[in-house]
């Protein structure tokens, strides 16, 4: 009963009854107790009425401005609820506002660091082509020196903006990811062999840890391959000389975990929960010096997700790194 409209037309009733048995009194007029009655259902309903009337026409302009429904299943009179509702509201609306902060923040360094990556690249091709241009292209000496630079600059380029296309792709439409059975043991092998020269002339061996049968999965083969790409990309690239980089493959009940461990430099503990967010390199100045951009942790994480799976990272400063997954068996 409490805050209802029938509480507060008793109090009106009731209040308006003693007034006018007060006034009566005054004039010494005598009116039975059944008129009092009949006076005081009046006033009671009357009150009732128009309080329920008043309290529907300002709930409906308050909801009007909280829900998302045109119409109000039920008319609503009880207040205490209406103050839960609008509570509740204002809880949502602030947690939609924290998020939007966020994502606006995102954004802004997002774009900076973009902006940043693109403009080395950039200005050293700006330098090359105009030093070209003043007359060091005649330079025998030089000409050829200065071309492969501004090469590897536009290659650096490239690169970054085919991480950074290959991102948006994968955010943009999620629901297109293909799955289809195959043999995950293959696919690691055929990265390894793509990757073999480079790791031959960094030192690195790449192997896996015993002979496998084939192990069939159910997954995205391209997709997957890229996250092996990068995976052993990486340990090539933060190993040290005559480093092994080995691949475990355990075959779970409904999954397979998948282990690339490296003996390379390691990571600190708390670069590892920094690793997998956009750009975040964890000795900049050393990574932008062996081509990293930062971006290749962010992709294989979003690809592991984007499958509902789990990618993990362990490392130990200067005994080595394990990256695993999971992917789904077939
Ligand atoms: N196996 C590893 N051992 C030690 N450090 C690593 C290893 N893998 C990644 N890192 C560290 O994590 C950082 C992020 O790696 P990530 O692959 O995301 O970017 P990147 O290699 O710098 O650039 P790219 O976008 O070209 O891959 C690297 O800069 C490096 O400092
Ligand atoms: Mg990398």
């Amino acid at each position: 009963m409490n805050n209802s409209p029938l509480k507060i037309s008793f109090i009106i009733a009731g209040i308006s009854i003693l007034l006018f048995w007060g006034f009566t009194s005054l004039l010494n007029t005598n009116i039975s107790f059944v008129y009092y009655s009949i006076l005081f259902v009046l006033i009671l309903c009357s009150a009732f009425l128009l309080i329920k009337k008043y309290i529907q026409k300002k709930i409906n302009l308050l909801y009007r401005t909280i829900h998302t429904q045109k119409i109000l299943n039920e008319p609503i009179y009880d207040l205490n609820k209406v103050e839960k509702e609008v509570k509740q509201w204002v809880k949502e609306k602030q947690i939609e506002i924290e998020h939007l902060k966020d994502t606006e923040k995102f954004r802004r360094e997002f774009i900076g660091n973009v902006s940043h990556e693109l403009k080395t690249p950039i200005f050293n091709i700006q330098g090359y082509v105009l030093t070209l241009l003043e007359g060091a292209l005649e330079d025998e000496q030089i000409n050829r020196k200065y071309l492969q630079r501004t090469q590897k600059s536009v290659e650096r380029m490239i690169t970054i903006v085919e991480d950074l296309s290959n991102i948006s792709n994968m955010e943009s439409s999620p629901e297109t990811l293909k799955t289809k059975k195959f043999d995950i043991v293959s696919c690691t092998l055929s990265v390894l062999e793509s990757l073999e020269y480079k790791a031959k002339k960094s030192d690195i061996t790449l192997r896996f840890d015993k002979e496998y049968d084939p192990i069939f999965v159910e997954a995205n083969e391209s997709k997957i391959s890229q996250v092996f790409v990068n995976l052993v990309n990486n340990s090539i690239v933060y190993g040290r000389d005559n480093g092994v980089t080995k691949i475990k493959i355990f075959d779970l009940e409904t999954e397979v975990l998948i282990e690339v461990s490296d003996n390379g430099i390691g990571i600190e503990e708390e670069d590892i929960s920094r690793l997998c967010e956009r750009f975040y390199r964890v000795d900049s100045a050393r990574s932008i010096d062996k081509g990293g951009t930062g971006l290749g942790l962010s992709i294989v994480k979003h690809i592991i997700e984007s499958h509902q799976q789990t990618f993990n990272i362990r490392s130990t400063v200067g005994v080595g790194s394990t990256f695993s997954f999971t992917l789904q068996k077939y």
